[in-house]
């Protein structure tokens, strides 16, 4: 196994992107890495992206895109684990590089959601079918399980929940990509139309278009191509749990996250505590302080406090989802997680503006699948 180097990002707009489709949002995100890479040299390339064929109607997207990219024949494969989608093609790119079969592979993310498809009937096809959605459950109502199961068990407040919205979009307000780039206050949650109890709508992430890519490349290419600081991939991981919520021991434990950020810690031979800057799946409010919990970040229970104090704020120590994360910045469901890496890269090069955490390192980026059926763990880290 050979050390993986993240070589170049690129990634479109988010939000309601109606003159781009599904192919342009993809073509515009991977010319835009392999630009800021500074290479033609492509080998392989993997598509995350969850459901092309419920919200478009259109499936084999692999060839589809290396033939509008202009890289027939180059092997190119999409990758679905719901939500998990990007992160998973991050993973299978790192993995084509660290093992020596391909020098440069590019990983990209895609979703077209607002094209007119009953979007949250396709959302739920990423849940337990028989044992969930036949009974009239969605996303936002699993999550809310999730939080009134949390609310109880440690007695998080709707407040608390609504502060993890308000930080997001303090840091997406920076961001000029994200979907909804404004500030809101925790009045405005928790005066927000009710979506699923206690969920409200800005509680929620949105429905997005857009699509996100990164190069990955082996060491003598990466030390050979643009000049630019060094972002390496100490860690890839990934794990399952049970798809649907019910047969979990504990529904506010996310296990999967757990599992797949022990093994990130190990391979990348750190503690949580060395991370400088963390992009989570916030889908849900509620998800972004599971998650916290299922990293380490903060016992079970105890996030939301963090988030109280300012620690998970630019600034904090502990800065989370400085991108804006899905709720502000936007969730096209297979490109999420591929804009996690975009996001962290940004920060450990030390360009990423307003938004940048100073000194940052280490970046660590978890993306998951459903209510956490799936997850990914990245670490990076930075060389300049
Ligand atoms: N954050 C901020 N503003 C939002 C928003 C969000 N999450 N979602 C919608 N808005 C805004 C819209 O821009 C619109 O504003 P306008 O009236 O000024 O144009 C308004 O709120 C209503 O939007 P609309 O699209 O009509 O809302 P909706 O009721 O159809 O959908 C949700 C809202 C929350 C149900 C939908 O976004 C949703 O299902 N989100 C979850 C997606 C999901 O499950 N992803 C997978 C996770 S596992």
């Amino acid at each position: 196994m050979r050390d993986v180097y993240v070589i170049g990002i690129g990634m479109t707009s988010f939000g309601e992107l109606w003159e781009s489709s599904l192919r342009d949002l993809f073509v515009e995100a991977a010319l835009a890495a392999l630009d800021d890479a500074g290479t033609d040299r492509l080998e392989s390339m993997y598509i995350g992206c969850m459901s092309s064929g419920l919200f478009v109607g259109q499936e084999h997207i692999g060839p589809m895109m290396a033939d509008y990219l202009g890289r027939t024949p180059i092997p190119a494969t999409r990758i679905e684990s719901a939500c998990a989608s990007g992160g998973a093609a991050v993973r299978l790119a790192y993995l084509e590089v660290t093992s020596g079969v391909s020098e440069v592979v590019l990983a990209g993310g895609v979703e077209k959601m607002t094209d007119g498809a009953d979007v949250t009937a396709a959302l739920s096809s990423a849940a337990d079918q028989e044992y969930e959605v036949y009974h009239g459950v969605t996303f936002p109502g699993l999550y809310a399980l999730m939080a009134r199961a949390h609310m109880q068990r440690y007695g998080t407040t709707s407040e608390q929940l609504a502060q993890v919205a308000v930080k997001n979009h303090y840091h997406g307000a920076m961001n000029p990509k994200a979907q909804y780039p404004f500030e809101i206050t925790v009045k405005q949650v928790l005066e927000s139309s009710m979506v699923a109890d206690p969920l409200r709508l800005l509680d929620c992430s949105p429905v997005t278009d857009g699509a996100a890519a990164v190069v990955l490349a082996s060491e003598d290419v990466a030390r050979s191509v643009n000049g630019k600081p060094l972002v390496r991939v100490r860690a890839s991981a990934q794990a399952t749990s049970t798809i649907a919520l019910h047969n979990r021991a504990e529904i506010t434990h996310l296990d999967a996250v757990e599992k797949a950020a022990r093994t990130a810690y190990q391979l990348a031979g750190m503690a949580p505590d060395k991370i400088n800057v963390t992009e989570v799946h916030d889908c849900f409010t509620i998800a972004e302080l599971c998650v916290m919990e299922a990293l380490g970040y903060a016992e079970p229970g105890q996030a939301a406090a963090l988030v109280e104090a300012g620690e998970t704020r630019l600034g904090g120590k502990l800065p989370i989802n400085t991108s804006g994360g899905l709720k502000s910045k936007g969730h096209p469901v297979g490109a999420s997680g591929v804009a996690q890496i975009v996001e962290l890269t940004e920060q450990l090069r030390g360009t990423a503006g307003d938004r940048q955490v100073s000194g940052a390192k280490f970046g660590l980026a978890q993306n998951m699948g459903g209510t956490g059926a799936s997850c990914t763990v990245h670490i990076l880290e930075g060389l300049s």
